[in-house]
């Protein structure tokens, strides 16, 4: 951006943004003032599991965190200046989780297993950054986040211990934020695609969700049943919201 672009120095106002930017700063939470004193004994089977299901999520979290950091100057040089307003707190809020997981594993005595293990969700996140569309990049950072919420719900109720409770419940309501976030930029925006771009976003969004279906399905499968979670229920809720968000855009 030039130095002399000074456009931005006109808000537009988008009421909509504004307001999520509000409850963005206003639901901000620490991950270190989570009660870690009151961790207690994790089970064993499900602390295993645990380390197995978060390890390929330190991988999306990153993912998301670097997304955020590449989507903030294409937003701006498009003039959508209120729109990065909320971006910029959707960037502190996926470093959080980033942070929340390493937490994780710090405080279970834990090592996440290893990155060749985890190749599929770095194979995930070159598909969500390929092309160089923002809101192609936004529509599989939403579907990454219906299915992030469902498994952060998964665990949130796998779990007694305080602090893993809390930090997966504001998780949760960090990701309720994005979602809005994505459905106020595509009701305005998917009203004006080309039959064409409508076809893409579908396909774009079924290849993700093939990808995760894989995962959940296959490799992670045995840890979800260990912590008392159901694949197959899960995998189901996940496509049944993602087709249904797609409808809604009318893509
Ligand atoms: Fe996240
Ligand atoms: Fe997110």
């Amino acid at each position: 951006m030039a130095l002399n672009d000074l456009h931005y120095h006109q808000p537009e106002h988008h009421e909509g943004y504004y307001r999520l930017y509000t409850r963005a700063s206003q639901e901000q939470w620490a991950v270190g003032a989570l009660p870690w004193q009151q961790l207690g004994t994790l089970d064993p089977d499900w602390r295993d599991g645990m380390i197995r299901l978060l390890s390929p999520l330190l991988v999306s979290e990153r993912g998301a965190m670097q997304a955020c950091a590449t989507m903030l100057p294409v937003i701006r040089a498009q003039g959508e200046y209120d729109a990065e307003l909320v971006m910029h707190a959707m960037m502190l809020d996926e470093a959080r989780h980033w942070e929340g997981l390493n937490r994780f594993f710090i405080e279970a005595r834990a090592t996440p297993s290893d990155i060749a293990e985890n190749r599929d969700m770095l194979g995930i996140n070159l598909l969500i950054m390929r092309g160089t569309s923002f809101d192609q990049w936004l529509w599989c950072i939403q579907i990454s986040d219906i299915i992030a919420g469902n498994l952060y719900n998964a665990f949130r109720n796998s779990c007694q211990s305080q602090p893993i409770v809390e930090m997966f419940a504001g998780f949760l309501r960090d990701e309720s934020r994005h979602h809005r976030f994505c459905q106020l930029y595509f009701e305005e925006k998917a009203q004006h695609f080309t039959p064409e771009q409508r076809k893409r976003f579908r396909e774009h969004g079924g290849r993700l969700l093939g990808k995760f279906e894989k995962m959940v399905l296959g490799r992670l499968r045995d840890d979800l049943i260990r912590i008392g979670a159901d694949p197959k229920k899960i995998f189901h809720k996940i496509a049944t919201a993602v087709d249904r968000q797609a409808d809604e855009y009318g893509l």
